[in-house]
């Protein structure tokens, strides 16, 4: 075994993470709780401040699981030379895309200037952040070489992506890791220090397929999910319930993984992860169609969604304009606070287009973001009252669904939540 290797497989040693959110954070916390030293940096003071104070901004790490990590071994700071002090840096900064769905790779060119500034002899450096394959080689490569390093020699080099799935269980620590080096001896470094980390390490031969690897899982869920969608659609058509559809088929003790519809896809990851393979593609003259095609159809859904509930009101002798209609869960997914990218919105947006007059519950999300999208807030334990339709768009655990029925004229429901809770009503109108 390699020195270096022994040393992350064997020591006590220090990681850096720069990035402290969704997924820094957790991982920060996460090598505090194995016995390891973690500073965490941020280029935010704001951030940094509030998580000295011991608040976590994030559902997977709660105020008291962050207060006990700083207690034992976690130093946050917004002063990246204190990175200068640690055995591995781990990159978890966010990698959106531009104005034209292209690759924006601005948080991890200066990540990567961080790393430059501050790199030793024997780190290890380790991109986490979602991107396009040959990312690890185009940017962390040179910027180690930048600080007059040498892979292999003096730093150790790899791309690990993240998994986590906010909100859902497994969580950090708990998933296992897939690990490629930009040479083998960087693989086995690497692998020795997540090895540390979480309980099970899958190594690759080279950066390249690990990126590869993220996006194919993300672009996975964003083809099955499109694929549901559509089928949701023609279901509607041949009226057929789309969901006893789903259930009867996920029987199959085989060959058979289910998806549901809903209103869209929603979120940092889903809708924005197959663009950077489709990006890469098109540079290489080659067309990414399945990618593309479930793009069309699930970018589709919050209209086709609005026009159902459109259909619903108008059964009922009802226009969409004037109408008062409450939006239920604005969150991109249930049980969490995250409204970015939401299908749940545009489903509203589009709603209110056609003149409908929307208030907004999530008891999860909150009545402060939902004013700052501009509705009006109904409280969880306020009158659901003078609605002619609730519009489930997002099923949280808190929200009381025999309630909404009981309340509000019609519901729509865009998740199947109703059929799940096992609760038939005659009011509700399925997807
Ligand atoms: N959130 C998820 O569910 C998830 C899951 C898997 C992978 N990912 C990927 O992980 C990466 C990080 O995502 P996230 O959700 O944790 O982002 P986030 O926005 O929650 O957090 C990123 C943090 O990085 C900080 N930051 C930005 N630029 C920085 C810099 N140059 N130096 C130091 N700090 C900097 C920001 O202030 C912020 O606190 C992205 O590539 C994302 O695609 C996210």
């Amino acid at each position: 075994m390699h020195e270096r290797a022994r040393h992350f497989s064997t020591q006590t040693w220090t990681g850096g993470v720069i990035g402290l959110g969704y997924v820094g954070l957790p991982l920060a916390v996460t090598m505090a709780r194995t016995g390891l030293s973690a500073v965490g940096y941020d280029v935010s003071t704001e951030r940094v401040e509030s998580l000295r104070r011991g608040r976590s901004p994030i559902d997977d790490v709660t105020d008291s699981e962050l207060q006990w990590a700083l207690e034992h071994g976690l130093e946050v700071t917004a002063d990246p030379a204190r990175l200068a002090t640690t055995d591995a840096i781990f990159i978890c900064v966010p990698s959106p895309l531009g104005r034209n769905r292209e690759p924006d790779l601005s948080h991890i060119r200066a990540a990567a200037a961080t790393v430059t500034d501050v790199a030793r002899p024997g780190m290890l450096v380790s991109l986490e952040s979602t991107t396009y394959p040959g990312t690890t080689e185009d940017l962390i490569v040179p910027a180690v070489a930048a600080a007059g390093l040498t892979v292999d020699v003096d730093v150790f080099v790899a791309f690990s992506p993240e998994r986590v799935s906010p909100g859902d269980k497994p969580t950090t620590g708990d998933i296992p890791k897939v690990v490629g080096g930009v040479t083998a001896l960087s693989t086995e470094v690497a692998a020795a220090a997540y090895s540390r980390i979480v309980p099970d390490v899958h190594r690759v031969s080279s950066t390249r397929v690990a990126e590869m690897a993220k996006l194919l899982e993300n672009t996975y869920r964003a083809v099955n999910i499109g694929l549901v969608n559509e089928m949701a659609q023609l279901a509607a058509e041949l009226d057929i319930d789309i969901w006893e559809v789903v259930d009867a088929a996920a029987t199959k003790p085989f060959g058979f993984q289910p998806f549901y519809p809903g209103p869209g896809v929603g979120g940092h990851c889903i809708p924005l992860d197959p663009q950077f393979l489709s990006w890469r593609a098109r540079e290489a003259n080659f067309a990414t169609r399945f990618i593309d095609l479930a793009e069309q159809v699930n970018t589709k859904m919050p209209d086709y969604t609005a026009s159902r509930i459109a259909d619903a009101l108008n059964e009922r002798g009802l226009a969409v304009y004037g109408t008062p209609i409450l939006g239920v869960g604005i969150a991109y997914k249930p049980n969490v606070a995250d409204d970015r990218e939401s299908a749940s919105l545009a489903v509203l947006e589009a709603l209110a287009k056609r003149g409908a007059r929307i208030s907004v519950l999530d008891p999860v999300v909150g009545a402060a973001r939902i004013e700052s999208r501009g509705y009006p807030v109904i409280e969880p334990d306020g009158p659901y009252d003078g609605f002619a339709l609730a519009a489930l768009l997002t099923d949280h655990d808190a929200i009381d669904l025999e309630r909404l029925a009981a309340e509000v004229p019609v519901v729509f429901d865009a998740r199947g939540a109703y059929r799940r809770a096992g609760l038939a009503r005659d009011n509700v109108v399925s997807l």
